[in-house]
């Protein structure tokens, strides 16, 4: 059965030994094991002794655990067996809200709806959002105190990947941090935090789709336009969407494009101020900024699992999983396989093969923003480079309560400039 009470994990499992608990209990869907981020004995467990698990009760119900790199790909793309509908997350679609958005779609309607919306981030716009980019990380970044601490997270995670966010949507700019609301709100636990029952979430995010109708009229009256719901607004695929439709996929949008950018730009300062050598090597040679980009993708994993549905009986990794069963992928751990890569758990910006991640999936539904993400990144680090000769972590990060969403609260630092 799934559990509604927002208690169910608060001491549970967090302060034992992974090797201690009978393998049949373990649950590492419990958010608290990303937030004090201990979940990586857990799950090391798991990929030696049972790289297949069941667990048989959780918060978010019964599923199955794939935590080795193969057996991920292997689910990840296979899509005849593994269903994407109805949700791609542990936590089951609301029943009586729900939110279709074609991440949690199969063929052929996701295919469809994607190619309406994949020109956004093709290559066509990334020539021409780069200079913007650039442009706004220059003026985030040259507005930051200097030699006292900030949160990273708030002035500049946050800052640049809603404005970023802004420019794909052409969304209202003086508004933005209602995208960075609607995103969290979307993604919160009941009783965790931002909301406290599912009932607050619907009516947030009915104040989303208000705001979003408003844009979707304006723009559907006008020829078609690059940003993200005039491309909705006037598709083939999308334009006659119900309206809980072009909020799920709002939704996708705006998480997709934000909390996983935002936790990989808060990662990167913090791997690099835990790894002075490897912050060294950068300095010296910046042509690796597009390599530690995509180690720290890997070593952050910002979506820390997918989740499927297998619509037919069958077998993976010597298990019997039934119809109807849910199958989470676990990329938090696929990218710390040991039988995949050496050294899995250090940070190594110059590592072989370091964009073969599975941090943007693979098959249909890989990663429709991955190229945009790693631009921003790139940016990012170029400028910081220009300006900054370190960025001191004054204090531990606080870290999302989550098993999806796999990031940061906050990052106390302090800027230390080349000319102080
Ligand atoms: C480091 C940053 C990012 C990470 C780690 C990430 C991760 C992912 C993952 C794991 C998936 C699902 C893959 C699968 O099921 O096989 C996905 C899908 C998707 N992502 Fe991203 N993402 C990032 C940035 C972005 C950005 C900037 C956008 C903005 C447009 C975006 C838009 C999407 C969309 C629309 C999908 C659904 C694709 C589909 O179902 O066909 N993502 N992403």
């Amino acid at each position: 059965m799934t559990h509604n009470n927002p208690e169910y994990y608060a001491a549970n499992q967090v302060d034992q030994d992974p090797y201690d608990v009978p393998l049949e209990s373990i649950d590492v869907a419990n958010p608290y094991l990303f937030a004090q981020d201990v979940h990586g004995p857990w799950f090391k467990r798991l990929r030696d002794e049972a790289p297949v698990h069941y667990c048989a009760d959780s918060f978010f119900g019964p599923y199955w655990s794939v935590t080795r790199y193969e057996d991920i790909m292997q689910v990840d793309t296979s899509h005849e067996i593994f269903s994407s509908e109805p949700a791609i997350t542990l936590r089951d679609a609301d029943e009586d809200f729900p939110l279709p958005m074609f991440i949690a779609m199969d063929r052929p309607k996701h295919d469809e709806q994607r190619k309406v919306v994949s020109p956004v981030t093709g290559p066509a716009n990334l020539r021409y959002f780069e200079p913007i980019i650039r442009e706004r990380t220059i003026d985030v970044l040259d507005h930051l105190p200097v030699g006292e601490a900030f949160d990273w997270v708030d002035k500049v995670s946050i800052e640049l990947t809603t404005r970023m966010l802004a420019t794909l949507f052409d969304f209202p700019f003086e508004d933005r941090r209602k995208l960075t609301y609607w995103s969290d709100v979307s993604t919160a636990i009941p009783g965790m935090g931002l909301i406290e029952t599912e009932d607050e979430r619907r009516q947030e995010m009915l104040v989303c789709l208000e705001f979003f109708t408003g844009l979707w009229n304006e723009r559907v009256n006008k020829p078609p336009a690059n940003d993200l719901i005039s491309m909705l607004a006037h598709g083939e695929a999308t334009r006659n969407m119900p309206p809980v439709e072009y909020l799920g996929n709002l939704v996708l949008l705006i998480v997709g494009g934000n909390d996983t950018t935002r936790s990989t730009m808060s990662a990167s300062v913090y791997a690099l101020h835990n790894n002075p050598q490897q912050f060294d090597k950068l300095v010296s040679q910046p042509d690796l900024i597009d390599s530690m980009v995509a180690e720290t993708i890997r070593w952050q994993t910002p979506l820390a699992h997918m989740r499927r549905r297998a619509k037919i009986d069958t077998e993976l990794g010597g298990q019997q999983i039934k119809a109807g069963d849910k199958v989470v992928m676990w990329y938090v751990s696929g990218n710390r396989d040991e039988r995949f890569m050496e050294k899995p758990d250090d940070f190594i910006i110059d590592r072989p093969d370091v964009r073969k991640h599975l941090s943007f999936g693979f098959g249909i539904h890989r990663c429709m923003g991955n190229r945009l993400a790693e631009m921003q990144l790139r940016i990012l680090w170029e400028e910081i480079l220009q300006r900054f000769k370190r960025i001191e972590v004054v204090q531990e990060p606080e870290r999302t309560i989550s098993s999806f969403v796999h990031g940061y609260t906050s990052l106390p630092v302090v800027l230390h400039p080349h000319h102080a």
